[in-house]
């Protein structure tokens, strides 16, 4: 069957985007306010995407797991595997998942093509996220309510060099996006979609 020769071009235009965007960093960074706000600028542009939250992934997929570096470690590997199924669907995996540590990191990495993954550090200091403290979850784990949190009592390892890095008391949320759209070879909006890669 012969289709007119644009017929395919929203398929090809998903496939060349289609890549996990990995958010990483402490908790109150921006995570999930970021993956929202990013899903729904590609929603816009008619781009197929997901968000893969680490609360959401907690209240279902890993609700055997708890906070341990053991578990903070199996969340973090059970995730890249489903992001690579996303990917492999063609569909983008915004992935906001603290996943402190370095090496499940680059093992979620060796699933993928290479730069079909995305590492991007959402940094704050601490004392910038313990003030927002969105779920007062610092609050709990200053009081000793809440062992095991990342960055008061357990570690977080920054990327040595990530793709990309948002320094969200610097930058507003619509600055991150631009950010991360322009990384993903998209323009802002308004400006159309960039040329294939
Ligand atoms: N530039 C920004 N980008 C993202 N969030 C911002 C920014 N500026 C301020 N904030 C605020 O910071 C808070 C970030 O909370 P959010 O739940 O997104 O963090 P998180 O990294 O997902 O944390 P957790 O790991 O606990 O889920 C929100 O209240 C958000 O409004
Ligand atoms: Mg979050």
């Amino acid at each position: 069957m012969n289709f007119p020769p644009d017929a395919c071009a929203p398929a090809t235009r998903q496939g060349r985007a289609a890549r996990a965007v990995w958010l990483t960093g402490l908790s109150g960074a921006g995570k999930t306010t970021l993956a929202h706000a990013l899903e729904a600028s590609l929603h816009r542009d008619g781009l197929r995407a997901c968000v893969l939250d680490g609360d959401r992934l907690r209240a279902g997929l890993n609700s055997d797991l708890g906070f341990s570096d053991a578990d903070r470690a199996e969340s973090t590997r059970r995730a890249a595997h489903v992001a690579r199924l996303f990917v492999d669907a063609g569909v983008i995996a915004i992935v906001a998942l603290i996943s402190p540590f370095r090496a499940e990191r680059a093992a979620g990495r060796a699933l993928f093509a290479p730069g079909d993954f995305i590492e991007v550090y959402v940094n704050v200091p601490l004392a910038v996220a313990e003030r927002r403290d969105p779920k007062g979850l610092y609050r709990r784990a200053r009081s000793g309510a809440l062992p095991h949190f990342t960055g008061i009592d357990s570690p977080y390892e920054p990327p040595a060099h990530p793709a990309l890095e948002l320094r969200t008391d610097e930058w507003d949320v619509a600055g991150c996006v631009d950010r991360l759209r322009a990384h993903l070879g998209l323009g802002r909006h308004g400006e159309g979609m960039a040329p294939p890669r």
